[in-house]
């Protein structure tokens, strides 16, 4: 195959499909890469462990946005879903953005089209718009403010208690949020497809078996999982938790590459994944996010030595959408997330 002929199974594939050279030591070749190319990567917790462990830092939605705001790399490679690279382009667009595959999206990015925000926006004059960072540059861009789940409820609260607000589009977090704010904000029908999984039912079993268990829930799943919630918080809030907590087990309702940090960071306690509805007759592994588990080492050694895919958005949607994004750090400055920076 010639490299023109290459390059259009790499369109194709959504990602860089070289073979990965044979005898390698492919983990000291992607350190050695950054180290050339003045590269960092970083990492979601939902990743696989290998691409955790090699990344420059580890983090929740909130700590990859104010990571990638103030490195001062060259080239930012995010090793997470389509999502969060653009939102490295629109706050760094000076710096080249990678990602190792163009096929990682987000259920729930996709459950609000901008054209279909802008249409319910017409419709409720008055209202702002509070958009969750899981959402593409264009409805960024329709946005007053964006919010990740660990400064949801800071950023609301900032706003006047008569605001009108539309908030999307997990309805699950804007549930969780009217709800520990008193609010009524509308909210859009969208949710994850992950945290939508959750067995209500596996989880009390579990806890009847495991009484002195704490329930670590995202607020991305439904009401009714909230509920039996020890916590409820972004990865990195759980993460915390159980850190700071004298328990000794969790059942943990969030996709289950969290545990590889919880596990890391507290070797002598143990963290039970919730399990999905359908795990045993379709015997899947739904509470796993597919998007997020398309990082893989090889791919990111490709996506370095290739760099590419490259991440663009367009300047005027990156000039509007860099105001909300732009907005949210400002109000959660002083807001750390837990890491587990390198
Ligand atoms: P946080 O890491 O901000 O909790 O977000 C979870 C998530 O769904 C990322 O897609
Ligand atoms: Fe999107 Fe859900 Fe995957 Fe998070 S877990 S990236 S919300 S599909």
């Amino acid at each position: 195959m010639n490299i023109m002929e290459a390059k259009q199974s790499w369109i194709e594939k959504g990602y860089v499909d070289e073979p990965i050279p044979e005898g390698i030591d492919l983990c000291a070749e992607i350190r050695k890469m950054c180290k050339e190319k003045n590269a960092v990567i970083l990492a979601h917790y939902y990743t696989d462990g290998a691409v955790q462990d090699i990344a420059d830092f580890v983090g929740d939605s909130l700590a990859l946005a104010q990571w990638s705001a103030k490195t001062d790399a060259d080239i930012i490679v995010m090793c997470g879903v389509h999502f969060m690279g653009e939102t490295n382009k629109i706050l760094c667009p000076g710096k080249k953005v990678l990602v190792l595959d163009l096929g990682a999206g987000c259920s729930l990015a996709d459950s609000c089209k901008a054209e279909d925000l802008a249409a319910f926006k017409a419709e409720h004059p008055g209202y702002k718009v509070v958009s969750y960072v899981n959402t593409t540059a264009d409805v960024k861009a329709l946005t007053d403010v964006v919010v990740t789940s660990s400064n949801a409820k800071l950023v609301i609260d900032s706003f006047p208690a008569d605001e009108k607000l539309i908030f999307g589009p997990d309805k699950n977090l804007g549930g969780y949020i009217n709800a520990v704010t008193g609010r009524n904000m509308l909210l859009w029908d969208g949710g994850c497809h992950v945290h939508g999984q959750f067995s209500l039912e596996k989880i009390l079993a579990i806890k009847a078996e495991h009484p002195e268990a704490k329930v670590l829930v995202h607020p991305e799943c439904p009401a009714p999982i909230q509920k039996i919630a020890d916590v409820i918080g972004s990865t990195a809030g759980l993460l915390n938790f159980a850190i700071k907590s004298q328990a000794t087990e969790f059942i943990v309702a969030t996709e289950s590459g969290i545990l590889h940090e919880m596990t890391k960071a507290c070797p002598d306690k143990t963290f039970i994944p919730a399990p999905p509805e359908m795990s045993e007759t379709m015997g899947c592994s739904c509470n796993e996010c597919a998007f997020m588990k398309l990082n893989t080492l090889p791919k990111l050694y490709n996506t370095l030595k290739y760099e590419w895919p490259e991440i663009k958005v367009a300047p005027e949607v990156a000039e509007k959408a860099i105001k909300p994004i732009d907005r949210m750090l400002e109000i959660s400055k002083n807001l750390k997330s837990a890491m587990a920076s390198k």
